[in-house]
């Protein structure tokens, strides 16, 4: 079957003003929530999109590792291309797909920093080798061969033998702010059901959007 006679018919529920939570923060876990529970691969996966210095949105997977009315949470390098974006443009968006379930949520948001203490702990519960990477790559800059990797690795893992990993000053949290978020459910007939929410002071109100 050719990409463009690809259609699957979404026989789902759908969802209506009445099965919205006040707190959308609290849909968007529940979601994921559901998501993880239909068997999705990473269902914390989210595609990132910040901007590059031309204007150009960029956009590149991370994982959301808390969602709260904070904001949702991802850890990165923040010397890499993403972090010198988030630098000089704190404006983002994340949108999660959980295909099995015909659902996606789309956040706009600005980008803080999280603060040392979230970092360093979330840090020092990565595993060994994951905190080893951390250190031996400069993450987004163009490098030479997988075997210049390798031995950065092979270096790092000398220079902390037998020491706990300490996270690199260049690697950290972000949260992203959810100032506005939609669900969108998707029906039969391409009449999906779609609601947004914007925050007004301390209460969200949705409105429904055609699909
Ligand atoms: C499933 C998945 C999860 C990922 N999670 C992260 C993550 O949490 N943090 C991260 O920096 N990169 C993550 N990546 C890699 C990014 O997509 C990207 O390649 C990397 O961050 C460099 O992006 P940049 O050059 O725009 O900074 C993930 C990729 C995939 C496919």
């Amino acid at each position: 079957m050719g990409i463009s006679d690809r259609r699957l018919q979404y026989e789902t529920d759908g969802l209506d003003l009445d099965d919205l939570l006040p707190n959308p923060v609290d849909l968007l876990i529940r979601w994921h929530d559901q998501a993880e529970a239909a068997g999705a691969a990473e269902p914390n996966a989210m595609v990132l999109s910040t901007l590059n210095e031309d204007g150009h949105p960029d956009g590149r997977v991370v994982l959301a590792r808390d969602i709260s009315d904070v904001g949702i949470t991802f850890y990165s390098n923040r010397e890499s291309a993403k972090g010198q974006q988030i630098a000089r443009d704190q404006r983002a968006s994340a949108t999660f797909a959980w295909l099995q379930l015909h659902r996606s949520v789309r956040v706009q948001g600005s980008i803080a920093l999280a603060s040392d203490e979230v970092s360093d702990a979330y840090f020092a519960s990565r595993p060994r080798s994951s905190q080893i990477g951390a250190w031996a790559s400069p993450q987004s800059e163009v490098i030479g061969t997988r075997l210049e990797l390798d031995e950065r690795v092979a270096e790092i893992e000398e220079q902390f033998d037998g020491q706990d990993v300490p996270r690199p000053p260049y690697w950290g949290g972000y949260i992203l702010s959810i100032d506005s978020i939609e669900f969108w459910q998707g029906r039969p007939s391409r009449l999906h059901d779609r609601f947004r929410y914007s925050r007004h002071g301390n209460v969200w109100r949705a409105v429904r959007l055609a699909p």
